[in-house]
C-alpha cells in the first residue's frame, strides 16, 4: 500500500491506496466522488475527465499514487460555493447538451479546459478541443452550441452563436 494525499474539489483527503489503483477509481470508491463516471476500459471516452493540477486528464489513465500531492478538481467541484452552476453546466443546461447524461460530466471539464486555453474558439476548435469525448446519444451539436453559449458569457459578449458560425 501507498499513502498519497491530494486535495479534491477544495478539501484534503490521505489515504492508503494499492499502488495499481487508478484514480478514478480512488476517487469514486475511497473519496465517493461518484460524478465521475467510467464509460470504457479503453481510456477512449472521456467520461473520467477531471483536472490535475489545472490541466484535464482521463483519471482512468493515472494512477492514484501519479496524484500525489496534487490539486484534482471534478464535476462535483465546479459549482459555485452557494451552488450556482458554473457557466458550462448552465449552457449545457440551457442548450440541452445532455441526453442521457452519461458523457456529460467529462464533456463539462473537458470544455471548462478548453475555454481557459482558448476563450472564443471557433466551431471547428470546440470540435478539436472535445474530440478525445465520445458522446453515445451523438448530441454533439448541442454540446456545441453549449460551449459556444459559455465560451460568450465566459467572455461577457451576448454574440456567441452568431459570432461563432
Ligand atoms: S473511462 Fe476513462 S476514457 Fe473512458
Ligand atoms: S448524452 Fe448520452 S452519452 Fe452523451
Amino acid at each position: 500500500m501507498a499513502r498519497v494525499s491530494m486535495r479534491v474539489d477544495g478539501v484534503t483527503y490521505t489515504d492508503e491506496v494499492e499502488p495499481r489503483t487508478l484514480l478514478v477509481h480512488h476517487l469514486r470508491e475511497a473519496l465517493g466522488k461518484v460524478g465521475t463516471v467510467v464509460g470504457c476500459d479503453t481510456s477512449n471516452c472521456g467520461s473520467c475527465t477531471v483536472h490535475l493540477d489545472g490541466q484535464a486528464v482521463k483519471s482512468c489513465t493515472v494512477l492514484a499514487v501519479q496524484a500525489d500531492g496534487a490539486e484534482v478538481t471534478t464535476i462535483e467541484g465546479i459549482a459555485a460555493p452557494g451552488g450556482a452552476l458554473h457557466p458550462v453546466q448552465k449552457a449545457f443546461h440551457e442548450m440541452h447538451g445532455l441526453q442521457c447524461g452519461f458523457c456529460t460530466p467529462g464533456m463539462i471539464m473537458a470544455s471548462i479546459d478548453l475555454l481557459k486555453d482558448n476563450p472564443r474558439p471557433s466551431e471547428h476548435e470546440i470540435r478539436e478541443g472535445i474530440e478525445g469525448n465520445l458522446c453515445r446519444c451523438t448530441g454533439y451539436q448541442n454540446i456545441v452550441r453549449a460551449v459556444q453559449q459559455a465560451a460568450g458569457e465566459m467572455s461577457g459578449t451576448t454574440d456567441t452563436l452568431g459570432a461563432q458560425a
